[in-house]
Order: structure tokens, then C-alpha cells, then sequence
């Protein structure tokens, strides 16, 4: 069976990284124009790498839950038959055991050199403008994809929605593009689809069946069900 797994800052809600459009997310306070376009970053980059280097650092605050770590096993089983796809760009599906992990609005551990075009890991931060250590060049911004850019990996995960038997949504709002129009994708290509959520999201309609509740207790319960089948 070929499952996809689209992941949004709900998964990540129980280990305390606050999402964004819930009452207390993390764009209250905080106008997404001004901390997340590529013009805001030409504007003001002191104010967008410190807003960053602050969400890179909380990272180091938080775990991941069961959430997460019922996706590893999930892939264990599954192996390549499984892409795990998350608009999240902090690593706690990783850190959780998942191996394979495609983030399609890049990471915070990530820095991208926009002079030589050099990705690097990164942990520290980049308000203080370091040099790209493989040019030199004092031009580091976070590897994230701001709005108005285009989003990783599309192909791939075209491919693999269009040939998918299982599509499931994992607490996201489905109000970002081009993550939204997945479901339709799915469904194009005849795979059955899962919402999980805390509760409906707008989008639920599209799916044909939706489960509401926390993710560490809905995506441990629907993992065991899956492995559970011949
Ligand atoms: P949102 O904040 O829009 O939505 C989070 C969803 O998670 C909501 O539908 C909540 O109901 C649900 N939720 C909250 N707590 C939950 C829990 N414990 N268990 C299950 N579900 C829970 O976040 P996203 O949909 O991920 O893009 O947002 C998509 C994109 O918008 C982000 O990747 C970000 C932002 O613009 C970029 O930064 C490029």
C-alpha cells in the first residue's frame, strides 16, 4: 500500500511549537508580510533572521511527541511505500525516528547561501550575519520558503499523490497552497483520504473520512490500525 503523509504545525502542537492560525499562534503578534516574503527580507532582514534565529533556538526547548515517533514506525513498516511530506520546519519528525522526510517549506536547521547557492546545516544563528563557509560571502537567510516562493520537492510529491492508495492530512488547516489542493490530487488519482485534526478543518469536505482529536492520541491509533491490517 503507497501512503502519503502531509503533516502541518498541529503534529507539532503537544510539543509546545505554538502553530500559526490558532488563537495563540505564532502569527499573532506577528504579521506574516513582514517576517515571511522574500520583500521583507529586503526591507528589514535584521527583523526576519531575529524572528528565526528565535524559532530555531526554541527547537532546542521541545521534543517530539507520539505523534511523531508513531510516523518512524509507520515508515519502518512501510519503508518506500511511505512519503511523509510536512509543511513543519522544525525537525521533530526526525528527531521522533522518522529517516525520509520531505520538507516542502524548508527547515530551520537549514541555512541558504543566496550568493553561492550552498545549503548548510545550521543551529546557530544568522541575525549576526556569519560568512558561508564555503564562499566566504556574508549572504545567509534561513532555508525556509517564504510566501510568494515556490515550494520543495513538488514534482515528487505530485508523483507520488497521483500513484498513492492512502492520502492523509495530519493537523494542518488546509488553508496554504499548494499543500491545500493535495487532497484533490489524491482523490484524482483514486487514493482514499484521512483527515486527522483537532477539529474539522475548512477543507474537510474534500476528504472522504476525517477523524478529530489530538494528534498524540488519533495518529498513534490510525498507525496501529494500518499495521494491523493483512
Ligand atoms: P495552521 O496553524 O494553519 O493550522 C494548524 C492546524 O492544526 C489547525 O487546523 C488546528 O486545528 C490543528 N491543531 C492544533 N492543535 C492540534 C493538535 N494537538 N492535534 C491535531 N491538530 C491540531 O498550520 P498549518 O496548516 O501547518 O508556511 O499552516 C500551513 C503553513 O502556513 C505553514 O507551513 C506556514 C504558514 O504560512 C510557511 O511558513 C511557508
Amino acid at each position: 500500500m503507497k501512503v502519503v503523509v502531509l503533516t502541518g504545525a498541529g503534529i507539532s502542537a503537544e510539543s509546545g511549537v505554538p502553530t500559526f492560525r490558532d488563537a495563540d499562534g505564532l502569527w499573532e503578534g506577528y504579521d506574516p508580510m513582514q517576517v515571511a516574503t522574500p520583500e521583507a527580507f529586503e526591507a528589514d532582514p535584521a527583523l526576519v533572521q531575529w524572528f528565526y534565529d528565535e524559532r530555531r533556538a526554541a527547537l532546542a526547548r521541545v521534543e517530539p511527541n507520539a505523534a511523531h515517533r508513531a510516523l518512524a514506525r509507520l515508515e519502518e513498516s512501510l519503508g518506500d511505500d511511505l512519503l511523509l511530506v510536512t509543511q513543519n520546519v522544525d525537525d521533530l519528525h526526525e528527531r521522533g525516528g522518522s529517516r525520509r522526510v520531505l520538507h516542502m517549506h524548508g527547515r530551520l536547521r537549514a541555512a541558504w547561501c543566496t550568493a553561492c547557492d550552498a545549503r548548510h546545516e545550521w543551529t546557530g544563528t544568522l541575525g549576526d550575519a556569519p560568512a558561508c563557509s564555503g564562499c566566504g560571502v556574508r549572504a545567509l537567510r534561513p532555508d525556509i520558503v517564504w510566501f510568494g516562493e515556490m515550494p520543495y520537492g513538488m514534482d515528487d510529491i505530485h508523483q507520488a499523490l497521483w500513484e498513492a492508495d492512502l492520502f492523509v492530512a495530519i493537523g494542518t488547516s488546509g488553508l496554504v497552497y499548494p499543500a491545500a489542493a493535495f487532497v484533490h490530487y489524491a482523490e484524482a488519482g483514486g487514493a482514499e483520504t484521512l483527515e486527522l485534526n483537532l477539529e474539522a478543518s475548512d477543507g474537510v469536505g474534500d476528504f472522504r473520512r476525517s477523524r478529530q482529536g489530538p494528534a498524540t492520541e488519533l495518529v498513534p491509533a490510525w498507525v496501529e490500525e494500518l499495521l494491523a491490517q493483512p
